[in-house]
């Protein structure tokens, strides 16, 4: 199959400066404290409901996937940059990491127990979106738990928004719009959060939301 532009440019981009971005979270998420909690409340509901596999999609250097772990997870890495996931290996050779494309993931239906997908949609045109969310739908299991967390936009009537991201062209997304799409797809929401930006961020909300495969 012929590999869509978006793909191909994200990949490049990401190849070129994985090394800077893995020093810039080498403190991991230490000043992202509510990020930190909701990826915690994430954790916690993928282990009360029986702790099944779960793929930080996107995973870029691994910090996140290593965090996961830390909180008991069972999990892997897939990122579509193959110099993120050399990172990630090398830092982390006890976890597993992957290649690949969360617009066609090598994994099997319902054989997951959580998803997340954290910064990583938001390379992702807004028409390729609805794909992506039934790439997740697939490989949850019913009742598994997803994440996603995205720089957002507060008007509904538009569902993407684009802005010029410091690797590759990226889109903000309406915390409405994107649980629209999600409820059609099959997912029910939890909970969500919106926080303001941090000090050194963009002038951009960030959402994080929780929602179950019905
Ligand atoms: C902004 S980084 C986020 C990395 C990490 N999740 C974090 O929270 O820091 C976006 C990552 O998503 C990956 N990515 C973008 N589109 C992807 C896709 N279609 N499939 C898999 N990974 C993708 C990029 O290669 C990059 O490593």
């Amino acid at each position: 199959m012929i590999e869509p532009d978006f793909l191909r440019t994200t990949r490049t981009a990401y190849d070129a400066m994985a090394e800077r971005y893995a020093e810039l979270f080498a403190d991991g998420l230490e000043e992202f404290p509510l990020d930190r909690a909701m990826l915690a409340v994430f954790a916690d509901f993928v282990r009360t409901d029986g702790g099944g596999p779960v793929a930080d999609l996107g995973c870029g250097p691994g910090h996140v996937t290593s965090l996961l772990d830390s909180l008991g997870l069972d999990v892997s890495g897939v990122d579509l940059s193959p110099e993120m996931v050399a990172i990630a290996r090398a830092a982390r050779p006890d976890l597993r990491f992957e290649v690949g494309s969360m617009t066609a993931l090598d994994l099997p239906d319902d054989s997951l127990g959580g998803v997340l997908a954290r910064y990583s949609i938001i390379h992702t045109p807004p028409e390729q979106l609805p794909r992506v969310f039934t790439e997740f739908h697939r490989v949850l299991a019913s009742g598994g738990r997803l994440m996603l967390a995205f720089q957002a936009h507060d008007d509904p009537s538009e569902l993407a928004e684009s802005f010029d991201h410091k690797v590759a062209l990226a889109y903000r997304w309406s915390p409405d719009r994107v649980c629209d799409l999600l409820a059609e797809t099959g997912f029910t929401e939890t909970a969500r959060l919106v926080r303001a930006p941090l000090q050194d961020e963009r002038p951009f909300p960030h959402a994080h939301l929780l929602l179950s495969k019905n």
